[in-house]
């Protein structure tokens, strides 16, 4: 009998034991060996040693774009990269990638990052890591200015849309469908030739990112015109990353909160948006 008592005591001491432990375990914090030490430069491998190189779709204005009189890349990502690439001590280098083949490129080691006013998506997160959101866009329509038959997504039943294949205007037009709005898509490999099918009234519309229409507009305002509508969602842009190369991202990530702080950022946003 005795004995039996024992056990049972026994058992209950090494069951509160086990109950403490376990409750104990959420509130441990990581090893410290895990955590950088402040200052340190995280490490990272480059395609090319001492260069930062890029791959981006360079025919999306106003953020990548051949400047007509200078022939040079220009827009607000070629700032934003050459910015980033100063802070770490590097060159910058762009390599002008269509945007079907530009996930590939970055995995294939063709360049170290994309920057190319990529929409973070769950899908895209599943192949490379994200920086940082560097930008906030939407999709919106850009129809043709003397056509008034769109003034909503609904207006786009019965309609041919353009979009640039594997975008998330593309995305956006297959969601519409799956809705109910009955409209054609027709995918270009990239957004200029998009645009240009509704100029030359190949497709009635296109859908995509709400500052590249915008510009569109602001160039050629007899042509087009743009259609927002609160069915599409804020969708933050991201430098692309190799998965496995973190130190860089977190290089990147670093070298972004500095622009941002110190208004060197703002002042890339002003040169190509305005305040
Ligand atoms: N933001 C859209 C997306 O990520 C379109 C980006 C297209 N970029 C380009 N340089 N053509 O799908």
């Amino acid at each position: 009998m005795k004995k039996m008592w024992f056990v049972v005591v026994v058992l209950l001491i090494a069951i509160g034991f086990a109950g403490c432990t376990q409750s104990e375990t959420p509130k441990q914090t990581p090893a410290p060996t895990q955590t950088p030490a402040e200052n340190e430069i995280p490490k990272y491998y480059l395609v090319t040693e001492g260069m930062l190189t890029v791959g981006s779709d360079i025919a999306y204005p106003p953020f990548e774009f051949t400047d007509e009189k200078t022939g040079k890349y220009a827009g607000f990502d070629i700032d934003l990269m050459t910015e980033i690439a100063k802070r770490l001590g590097l060159e910058v280098k762009f390599v002008n990638t269509a945007w079907d083949g530009i996930i590939p490129g970055l995995l294939s080691k063709k360049y170290d990052v994309i920057c190319s006013a990529m929409t973070i998506t769950e899908e895209r997160a599943k192949q490379v890591d994200f920086s940082e959101p560097y930008f906030e866009a939407k999709q919106v329509i850009i129809t043709r200015a003397d056509d008034t038959s769109i003034q909503s997504v609904k207006d786009l039943d019965g309609k041919k849309v353009a979009v640039q294949q594997g975008t998330t205007g593309d995305f956006a037009a297959e969601r519409l469908k799956e809705k109910g709005i009955n409209l054609e898509i027709i995918r270009f490999e990239g957004t200029p030739e998009a645009l240009m099918a509704i100029q030359k009234g190949d497709a009635d519309a296109a859908i995509i990112d709400n500052f590249v229409a915008y510009l569109a507009v602001k160039k050629d305002p007899k042509v087009y015109r743009v259609v927002e509508d609160p069915e599409f969602e804020p969708e933050y842009y991201g430098i692309a990353v190799n998965k496995d190369n973190k130190g860089l991202l977190e290089a990147i990530n670093k070298a972004l909160e500095e622009i941002k702080k110190d208004g060197t950022y703002d002042k890339i946003y002003e040169k190509w948006f305005g305040s």
